[in-house]
């Protein structure tokens, strides 16, 4: 009986020092910035949801818009046909690019495979198949972000397809830019339940450096002196399995870090 009683006292003497030991471990994370702690990815998931659900706006552009941008944001073999390229035609798997521009002596410049993102929209309008699509077909956007007053009140610039917005994570206060790539992001018919993500902390890809040491590949944007990038969030459609079209992206800045406002001060356009 005696050995019992011990073994019990022994037994919540234990236990009670494992929740003291967690209970300052979690305070001690509560202390840490976001990107810091052990379960950051998942604190920084929840705060997306809710924050991505807010952002609406307005587009003026259409589906051919949308795949001209979508072709816009593709890698070609040759940096060159980026600026070249003056037709688009998209089969059932490929997408053409052309050089339609007379005296050129290559008209096909690259057949590639069609984005999962680019199949989704051929299919709301399938009249934009086998098409001759010119680059020049693009329209103005006179689209408008249209911000619940809550968030307004965060918004530090705004303009364009970009927002920067004020938000705290725990005790830090941070700068959050958002940016848009497919012009319907965020419109009535392409909200949060069409979206998934990737999200990256600094520290991820200065992992991923030291490891590779690939240079430029696999680093996260930095501007020198100015801000300091924590967190990038990358928003790809749902049906984008391989998460190949990256159609927005998020970024959050330390504030405060070398007088960040200042930065933006005057300046509509952050791009
Ligand atoms: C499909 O795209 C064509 C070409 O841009 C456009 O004229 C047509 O109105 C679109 N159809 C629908 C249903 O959006």
């Amino acid at each position: 009986m005696l050995e019992f009683s011990i073994l019990a006292i022994l037994a919540t003497c234990i236990a009670g020092m494992m929740t003291r030991a967690q209970s300052r471990k979690r305070k001690r994370e509560a202390l840490l910035p976001v990107w810091e702690r052990e379960n950051g990815k998942n604190e920084i998931e929840k705060w997306l949801e809710g924050f991505l659900a807010k952002l609406k706006r307005t587009s003026t552009r259409t589906e051919k818009c949308r795949l001209i941008l979508a072709v816009e944001r593709m890698q070609f073999e040759d940096d060159w046909y980026a600026a070249w390229w003056k037709h688009v035609r998209f089969g059932e798997e490929n997408v053409k690019i052309l050089d339609t521009g007379i005296n050129v002596g290559k008209k096909d410049l690259q057949k590639i495979k069609i984005t999962e993102f680019q199949k989704e929209l051929l299919k709301s309008n399938a009249s934009l198949k086998n098409q001759l699509i010119g680059h020049s077909e693009i329209k103005e956007e006179k689209g408008e972000w249209q911000i619940p007053a809550e968030l307004k009140t965060k918004i530090i610039s705004e303009g364009g397809e970009a927002l920067i917005f004020s938000e705290k994570f725990g005790i830090c206060e941070n700068a959050v830019r958002v940016q848009i790539f497919d012009p319907f992001l965020f419109s009535n018919n392409f909200g949060l339940n069409f979206l998934t993500w990737k999200i990256n902390f600094e520290k991820d890809y200065e992992q991923a450096t030291n490891k590779e040491q690939s240079g430029k590949a696999n680093q996260m944007p930095k501007y020198k002196n100015i801000i300091k990038n924590f967190v990038n969030i990358e928003l790809f459609h749902k049906k984008d399995l391989k998460k190949e079209d990256c159609i927005g992206m998020g970024h959050n800045y330390g504030k405060g870090w070398r007088r960040f406002e200042n930065c933006f001060e005057g300046r509509k356009n952050w791009n």
